[in-house]
């Protein structure tokens, strides 16, 4: 062991090590000049030419995009883009051939809050901090704003990673120092897992619906989860949950009359990647009353009235437990959904990558395939996707990309074209495929690694459960705010009743009502949360997400800060 730090510790210091980044740097700027003179000289050439294309200056395109029918949103996207790039920027580029104007109107159609124009205000306010410290009212920006558990300190499960250096580096299997760093169980599992990929090539693109073995795994987790068979067959590995909701939508959607009944408020993958495919949401408002109730009269209103408009309503997507509402099914009302989709003939999408985040005693997990099994529909009855990530849970491997979809209730033909789809991208990345395998089957009473496995497992949810709950009464304390309770997920979504002088100032700023709100926060305290018009929300209503993710020993410092400055902007706008 000391061997091998001493090995680090000399390469960090090699001549070698230090100047390989310099050069690689000097290349790179070398790259960038000659690149930029290249762009210089030709816009020059073409700007002096006898017949110039129109220069598109960022101000020429948004009186155009403002002044013709495109959409609000279209300009926003714009706005959103062009803030970060100057005029004389813009212009250099009035020779490319693409531009805002036959750019594909799905992609300016599209958008996604939780990294959008407030993340792009809070990283400007990062970089200040870093060159003027001392520059604003904080000292930290504290990012509050998405579901990526370790870029804000939560470390990895051990054995997951032990697994995975082993795999990534088989060499070391047979060293006996191994022995010594590494659980038994975490070197046997490695060992297991190298024997299911040909060649123990983890270097290698796979089979496009991932390893058969890794498969096998996950089925059998799935069967141990819910007591029904599972099909390593039905299983499609992807990198995260994200590309597999993009895959359904691309198998789902032929034209903007095909829609999709998404939940209000929703995660913002499934609007984006609906307007990316060019289909039609087709939105059910949650109950906020009833701790974001998903009633089956709601379903039953809207899918009558997108079929009145001659939407051809093709599924419905469940995000159980919710994002951004943090709400956990109750089994009966999944009963009621899993008959709705059979009784309209439509595809069930039930998003359950939050599965093992569940923080109330009175609420637990159940998987709609489950549920639709236990109600006695098989295979042909109902048409049924399930996601599922590592991104999540209390492992919270979100940069790992892995996770998978189990497709049920497809015809093999059907099957065929989804494979095909899948194929295009070869494969997902192997270890993302192999964390999804030991996501569904971790260390098992008697294993070395379970007890130190169990403990990390109870620390992270249990601090989760506690931070959720901080935060919970926090922002229920707050004036003219009521929260949810955070049953599940990894986010509160408070509504704020805003005073009328600060829905007036927020469309004075052309800005909504709780961007508005958020934004000032950002300004005043450095806390980053996501409007709530992010995710759609009933008209007139205001909320923000907040996940519960910062470390527990800043919980306290974000609740005072966050109290103070509610308690200030109440003061200035209540009138
Ligand atoms: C409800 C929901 N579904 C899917 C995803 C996508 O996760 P990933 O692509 O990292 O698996 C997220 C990420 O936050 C999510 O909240």
């Amino acid at each position: 062991m000391r061997k091998v730090v001493k090995k680090l510790v000399n390469r960090k210091r090699s001549p070698f090590f230090t100047l390989r980044p310099l050069f690689a740097k000097s290349i790179m700027r070398r790259f960038v000049a000659d690149k930029a003179k290249t762009l210089i000289n030709r816009s020059r050439t073409t700007c002096s030419s006898s017949f110039p294309p129109p220069i598109i200056t960022s101000t020429s395109v948004l009186q155009r995009l403002t002044s013709s029918s495109s959409s609000s949103s279209q300009s926003t996207a714009v706005l959103r883009f062009l803030s970060t790039s100057s005029d004389s920027m813009a212009s250099d580029y009035s020779s490319t051939p693409v531009t805002l104007n036959n750019v594909n109107p799905k992609v300016l159609k599209c958008e996604y809050a939780v990294r959008g124009e407030i993340v792009n205000l809070a990283q400007k306010l990062q970089q200040d901090l870093k060159e003027n410290p001392g520059s604003h009212p904080f000292d930290e920006i504290l990012y509050c704003n998405i579901g990526n558990p370790q870029s804000l300190a939560q470390q990895p499960i051990t054995f997951f990673r032990e697994v995975l250096a082993l795999c990534d580096h088989p060499l070391i299997l047979d060293k006996s120092e191994t022995q010594g760093l590494f659980s038994a169980d975490s070197i046997e599992r490695a060992f297991q897992i190298l024997d299911q990929i040909p060649g123990r090539a983890t270097g290698a693109y796979s089979h496009s619906q991932g390893i058969k073995g890794l498969r096998d795994t996950i089925a059998s987790g799935i069967e141990a989860r819910d007591g029904f068979p599972a099909d390593p067959n039905d299983i499609f590995l992807t990198d995260g949950a994200s590309p597999a909701v993009h895959m359904m939508m691309q198998l789902l959607i032929g034209s903007e009359n095909d829609g999709i009944l998404c939940p209000i408020p929703q995660y913002p993958l499934y609007s984006a990647s609906i307007a990316l495919h060019g289909g039609t949401l087709v939105p059910y408002y949650l109950d906020e009353e009833t701790g974001w109730g998903l009633e089956v009269s709601e379903l039953e209103n809207q899918l009558k009235t997108a079929k009145s408009k001659g939407i051809n309503v093709r599924a419905l997507a469940v995000i159980n437990p919710g994002n951004p509402t943090g709400q956990v099914l109750a089994e009966a009302n999944q009963r009621e959904i899993v008959e709705f989709c059979k009784k309209e003939g439509l595809v069930l999408l039930a998003d359950e990558v939050y599965q093992e985040n569940v923080y109330v005693p009175e609420k637990q997990f159940h998987s709609f395939k489950k549920v639709a099994r236990s109600m006695g529909f098989g295979e042909k009855d109902i048409s049924l996707v399930s996601f599922q990530s590592v991104s999540k849970g209390f492992y919270g491997e979100c940069g790992k990309r892995g996770g998978y979809m189990e497709v049920t209730g497809f015809s093999p033909e059907i099957r065929e074209q989804i494979y095909k789809v899948a194929s295009v991208n070869l494969c997902s990345n192997i270890s993302g495929q192999i964390l999804a395998s030991l996501v569904m089957s971790p260390p098992k009473v008697g294993d070395e690694s379970y007890e130190s496995f169990a403990a990390e497992k109870e620390g992270i949810l249990s601090s989760l459960a506690r931070r959720a709950k901080t935060l919970e009464d926090a922002f229920s304390n707050l004036e003219g705010v009521t929260c949810n309770k955070a049953e599940g997920a990894m986010y509160l979504f408070p509504r704020i009743n805003l005073p009328d002088k600060a829905i007036k100032a927020a469309e004075e700023a052309k800005i909504a009502p709780d961007a508005f709100y958020a934004r000032h926060l950002l300004n005043a305290t450095g806390i980053v949360v996501v409007p709530g018009s992010g995710f759609g929300q009933r008209p007139g209503t205001w909320h923000f997400r907040c996940t519960i993710l910062p470390q527990e020993e800043k919980i306290p410092a974000i609740v005072s800060r966050l109290t103070e400055f509610h308690k200030l902007f109440m003061d200035e706008f209540r009138g």
